[in-house]
């Protein structure tokens, strides 16, 4: 019968997956892996291997009730696009140069040339500081995180084993207190991805790569990142950054 022929093949991966995620924690005797096991052995269950939807214009009616994000003066009013440029010739690792539809620069990341951590300068115009994207050196799972002037975790970005399309999650508490966990499918160099929040199953935000932009450099990247109203468009476009991050280390 097929109907059990599949589910004896759900128990070997989920078993599989448990064993996989174990290993660190078996070699190095470590507490962090524990969280890890239990969440993919989990979410062996609860989430279906699905392919990725194909990329859309999001739904000027995605309206989240409660903002989803970190900080206020920039959570989206209406649907946005951000374009983000990767600055090749800058000498200190990767740059960002960020702006909205109409052109206008709204973030700036800079990042640093000598830090282990490939620490990012994420800011404002004017030069102020929101935080730094850092990467964590040690981590089953490739992970960075974001500190906030004074060394506080604000968020953290973390790729996800899975079958398929590539997963990472957004993680962090929201500006108003609720936890928020987004998650991107997809591989930012081929189609691009979405973002969606992972409680609700609505869509956040879209990325899609540009290719071959008139004056593009080779190597040089070129994301628009389209944010729903009410989310945080400095999160999401840190977690672009995040990922084109991820991307190139596994080049
Ligand atoms: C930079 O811009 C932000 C937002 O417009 C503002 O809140 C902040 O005070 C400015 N910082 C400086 C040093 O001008």
């Amino acid at each position: 019968m097929a109907g059990a022929d599949s589910s004896w093949i759900v128990i070997v991966t989920s078993v599989l997956q448990f064993l996989i995620a174990l290993y660190p924690l078996i070699t190095s005797g470590s507490r962090i892996a524990v969280p890890h096991a239990l969440e993919l052995l989990l979410h062996a269950y609860s989430i279906p291997s699905s392919s990725i939807a194909d990329i859309t214009m999001l739904d000027q009616s995605h309206h989240h009730q409660a903002p989803i994000g970190i900080f206020k003066p920039y959570i989206a009013r209406q649907a946005q696009t951000l374009r983000l440029k990767e600055k090749v010739w800058s000498l200190s690792g990767d740059s960002f140069d960020i702006r909205t539809a109409e052109k206008r620069p709204i973030f700036k990341v800079k990042g640093e040339m000598f830090s282990l951590s490939g620490r990012k300068h994420f800011m404002e115009t004017n030069g102020t500081r929101l935080f730094t994207i850092r990467k964590q050196l040690i981590a089953w799972h490739e992970t960075f995180y974001a500190e906030d002037p004074s060394g506080n975790q604000i968020f953290e970005v973390r790729s996800k084993f899975s079958i398929g399309a590539p997963k990472s999650l957004c993680t962090f508490i929201s500006a108003t207190g609720q936890p928020v966990s987004l998650l991107m499918k997809g591989e930012l160099s081929k189609k691009g991805g979405n973002i969606v929040d992972e409680t609700t199953g609505q869509p956040v935000a879209t990325i899609k790569r540009q290719l071959f932009n008139k004056g593009e450099l080779f190597g040089q990247q070129t994301y628009d990142v389209s944010i729903v109203p009410n989310v945080d468009m400095a999160v999401i476009a840190a977690m672009c950054i995040c990922l084109d991050e991820m991307q190139n280390d596994k080049q």
